[in-house]
């Protein structure tokens, strides 16, 4: 017997009729006459029934069927409430194609066992669900910056310097000779500006982060922006125009998803229709104050239990500016005539609703290179290393600026996740590297 496969979600929209599919089981019980498969393929699953009468001399290897073999079916498919999906398929013929057996992940497994099974749990409809999620949220991100006449644009990974700080580098031996993986694109984003203007890119970032927390992994997607001209709200604009959009495309076409891992998506809404607030570091610190009763000495960066509750007092993200200079990279331009000692930077971070924390960081950049060195060397960095980037500032200097999103704090967060490693397929963190 032989058909042309179609899907589930096709089978399921064709209702009636002959139909051919192929996936994998998902789950199967039986009895001595029938057998039932729940069958699932990356659009959806389908209840299948097999009797015995008809599948006489295929009955043993059918008998003996285990979760996630693949197969392929065909047969007739009709309506049938009680099924998980509302049809079922009525089974004449079944090929075997990969046998499975006694799949290691069949009942609750803790975090650590399914982390050493990662390979086998993206199978799970919660890992499928989220990286459909996923997929919208990247291609999402590319429509809403090549709309706008921004390139696609990319930096090498392999780095001679640092941009955010020597606490989080990760060392490659490079022949030898000592590098780092880059933990921001931004350095040589800058150069790209002076060809092509309006420049975007989503790469992996690098962070050695020794803290073990829900939202940090050591590599992640970093979907970063930079632009020619523009000035400081012109980012925290394109930011907010950002978030919104990924979040409209993921309540358009994801909803399903979003209710198979139980995200309450109402919650979205309000990024939708609301303009995000923007306030300052010291309105952040009074607000803390007031509201919370947190009093940070002037001066100190917001940790997590701050943003957190920041983040409590909104429904949307809020942009956090004009931070202290020295909590932030050196890159940073200084807003001009603060109180000495008051210095504060063109420097936003968004921080997410629901307390996923800094979904977005970015910054006017520092055009005066006599700056840019004595920062560098408040910081301990040789600015030798940096001859490239100030010949950026030497030929035709513009202003400029960019920031940075993290993909995996947006997915974390749009999908309501309790940790930011279910957020990419194989994540990386201090104590999580395989498989
Ligand atoms: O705030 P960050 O360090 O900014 C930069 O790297 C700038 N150079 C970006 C730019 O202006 N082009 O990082 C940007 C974002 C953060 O807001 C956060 O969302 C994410 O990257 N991020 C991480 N995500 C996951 N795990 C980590 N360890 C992260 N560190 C930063
Ligand atoms: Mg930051």
């Amino acid at each position: 017997m032989t058909g042309k496969f179609i899907s589930i979600s096709e089978a399921l929209k064709q209702g009636k009729g002959k139909v051919s599919v192929r996936g994998w089981i998902n789950r199967e019980r039986g009895s001595n006459e029938f057998k039932f498969i729940v069958l699932r393929d990356s659009t959806n699953i389908i209840q299948c029934v097999l009797k015995r009468e008809h599948l006489k001399n295929q009955w043993s290897e059918i008998d003996k069927l285990q979760i996630e073999a693949s197969v392929e079916i065909h047969g007739t498919i009709k309506e049938d409430k009680r099924a998980p999906t509302g049809f079922e398929i009525q089974v004449d013929e079944i090929n075997v194609v990969g046998e499975s057996k006694d799949f290691p992940i069949n009942k609750d497994l803790n975090e650590e066992l399914l982390g050493d099974r990662r390979h086998l749990w993206l199978r799970s409809r919660k890992m499928t669900s989220i990286m459909k999620i996923r997929d919208t949220i990247l291609d999402a991100m590319r429509e809403h910056w090549h709309k706008k006449g921004f390139y696609e644009y990319h930096s090498p990974t392999l780095l001679g310097m640092q941009a955010e700080g020597g606490s989080t580098l990760f060392s490659v031996n490079y022949f030898g000779k000592p590098l780092y993986l880059s933990q921001t694109w931004q350095l040589h984003a800058e150069a790209g500006i002076f060809a092509l203007e309006k420049i975007f890119t989503i790469q992996p970032s690098f962070r050695a982060e020794k803290s073990k927390t829900s939202r940090h992994l050591t590599e992640y997607w970093h979907a970063e922006m930079e632009v020619a001209w523009e000035d400081f709200e012109y980012l925290q604009d394109d930011a907010e125009e950002l978030i919104k959009h990924i979040v409209s495309r993921v309540l358009k076409e994801r909803k399903a998803e979003l209710e198979i891992i139980g995200r309450d998506w109402k919650k979205l809404e309000a990024t939708l229709k609301k303009k995000f607030p923007r306030i300052t570091y010291d309105d952040a610190l009074k607000l803390l104050k007031e509201k919370s009763k947190i009093s940070i000495p002037w001066g100190k960066d917001l940790r997590t239990i701050e943003e957190d509750k920041l983040s409590e007092m909104y429904d949307t993200p809020v942009l956090v500016r004009h931070y202290p200079k020295k909590v932030k990279a050196f890159y940073m331009k200084e807003v001009p005539n603060r109180p000495k000692g008051k210095e504060v930077v063109l420097g936003f971070d968004m921080i997410g609703p629901e307390g996923y924390g800094e979904l977005v960081g970015g910054s006017q950049r520092e055009e005066s290179i006599e700056k840019l060195k004595e920062n560098l060397k408040e910081q301990g960095e040789n600015p030798e290393k940096y001859e490239f980037y100030f010949d950026t500032r030497r030929y035709g200097s513009v202003p400029h600026g960019g920031f940075g999103m993290g993909t995996e704090r947006v997915i974390s967060w749009i999908c309501g996740l309790d940790t930011i490693k279910d957020a990419i397929a194989f994540p990386r963190t201090m104590t999580r590297y395989s498989p």
